[in-house]
């Protein structure tokens, strides 16, 4: 039986560019994605940008852009060319500017007006631009938004509030249940930890002062919230569908985005009448010696400029190399250099290029096609989203690969040789099953492999850069 696969990306604010955090999540995701389309599932693969709010409506005027609608289709280009470079498959791209999106936003929320669920209110207090978050001064750093190293706005304005605090109990038992599972579990204690401290507030879901959003249907004036407004995306971007892609099974998101993806998205959910997602997994931080790689920090590293020089897969490659899958860890141009040099170039290019070589003089072409290639023992890592491990079980492969090159010493024996022929039979159904694992992760190296193996055109796969 084929099983549906529906996973997500957040959505990327559209001020910025794709860079190596951006490109963590995106990449995680179309591993999953192109993996589990290989076992012949049902896959939906969703990403997209986060459009409106205060801080879009800010860049857009410094930017020069008189109207904030124009300067996101103009940063919306760089997204998608950006995930293109990167060969990412999704299956749809969501702005939060689509029409569809926003009558969406307006059904839902004006759902819950109806029901209750929302009430008119006051709301004073302090906002962080850069988070598009309400702040408690529990929540700051010397006054200062740890995050975003600034301090956050003092607002004072009329308010539709979201019920969210009698959502606490239900949200506890649904998360220690794992009815609503959160990985990695370090994840899920913190977001048991938050709710369990003390009593969950209601949450403002309008605002009265920034214009560039989407209207309330009952009060004109006042614009939906930014966070409720791409959360909802996960839902608006499948209604049109003809499958039933809902619930959602797994959204991917880094850990500064757990809050909202782990209370207040499964509450809107519950409220709205919704199944809840199946699973929320929230990755680590890249850094850059010990320092979250961000805009607000400098120390950003855009995708741009490493796919142009290293390709798309050598950089899908090194950062899901890098680092356990969840944890934080340090990146840096170097390390990927590295990666391109040692692991791709040296270890598998060189295992490629000398087999294909050899193959080639000893005329064995074609023989390799008639072999059924049995799989590397990896779906149950890449069940657990173990990127890493699963790369490190392939490379192993290579690596002995070419220790069994080193021992066999090909090169010595006849052309006529049957022991010769043995052993490149050998190399060939180790290269064909090593491209075979690797077609989630570097689809593009796995393909050109397949290809050389069958032309016995060989190229280095990965040339060394200057
Ligand atoms: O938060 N390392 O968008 P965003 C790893 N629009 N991941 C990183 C990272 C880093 N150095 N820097 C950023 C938003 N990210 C909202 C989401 S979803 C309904 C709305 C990740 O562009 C970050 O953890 O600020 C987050 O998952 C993603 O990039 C988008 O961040
Ligand atoms: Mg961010």
């Amino acid at each position: 039986m084929t099983k549906k696969f529906y996973v997500t990306t957040p959505l990327y604010y559209s001020n910025d560019k794709a860079h190596v955090g951006s490109a963590y999540t995106t990449i995680a995701a179309d591993v999953l994605a192109r993996w589990r389309r290989s076992l012949g599932d049902d896959v939906y693969y969703q990403t997209g940008v986060d459009e409106h709010g205060a801080k879009m409506e800010k860049a857009a005027k410094l930017a020069g852009f008189k109207n904030p609608k124009e300067f996101c289709d103009y940063q919306t280009q760089f997204w998608k060319k950006a995930w293109q470079d990167l060969n990412i498959s999704y299956d749809f791209f969501i702005r939060t500017t689509d029409t569809e999106h926003e009558q969406f936003v307006q059904r839902f929320i004006k759902k819950l007006w109806d029901k209750g669920e929302i009430y008119k209110g006051k709301y004073e207090g302090l906002y962080c631009l850069g988070c598009e978050e309400f702040k408690e001064p529990s929540d700051l750093i010397d006054e200062k938004c740890p995050m975003h190293n600034s301090k956050p706005q003092k607002i004072k304005e009329i308010n539709y509030f979201f019920k969210l605090s009698k959502y606490q109990k239900i949200l506890i038992g649904l998360i220690e249940s794992d009815k609503f599972k959160i990985k990695p579990k370090e994840r899920k204690n913190e977001v048991l930890g938050f709710l369990k401290k003390e009593k969950l507030k209601d949450i403002s879901v309008s605002r009265e002062k920034v214009v560039w959003g989407i209207q309330l249907p009952w009060d004109k004036k006042q614009t939906v919230y930014c966070w409720v407004d791409a959360l909802l995306n996960y839902l608006s971007g499948i209604e049109s569908k003809s499958k039933i892609f809902w619930p959602a099974d797994l959204h991917l998101i880094g850990k500064d985005i757990l809050k909202f993806h782990a209370v207040l998205w499964p509450a809107l959910l519950l409220a709205g009448g919704y199944k809840l997602s199946k699973k929320i997994f929230a990755h680590g931080f890249f850094t850059l010696q010990g320092k979250k790689i961000s805009k607000t920090s400098g120390n950003i590293i855009y995708v741009s400029v490493l796919v142009e020089k290293y390709g798309a897969d050598a950089v899908r490659y090194s950062l899901l190399r890098e680092i356990p899958f969840g944890q934080d860890g340090d990146i840096s141009e170097e390390k990927i250099a590295n990666r391109y040099n040692n692991d791709l170039a040296n270890d598998l290019g060189n295992l490629v290029l000398r087999t294909i070589t050899l193959v080639k003089k000893a005329k064995l072409k074609g023989e390799i096609l008639k072999v059924e290639v049995s799989s590397l023992k990896i779906d149950n890592l890449l069940q657990n989203l173990k990127f890493k491990e699963v790369l490190e079980k392939i490379f192993q492969e290579v690596k002995e690969a070419n220790f069994y090159i080193n021992k066999e010493k090909p090169w010595q024996f006849d052309h006529s040789d049957k022991k010769l022929r043995q052993i490149l039979q050998i190399l060939q159904e180790k290269i064909l099953l090593i491209s075979k694992s690797l077609e989630p992760f570097m689809p593009e190296t796995s393909t050109k492999i397949q290809s050389q193996l069958q032309t016995l055109k060989a190229e280095p796969l990965f040339p060394r850069i200057k």
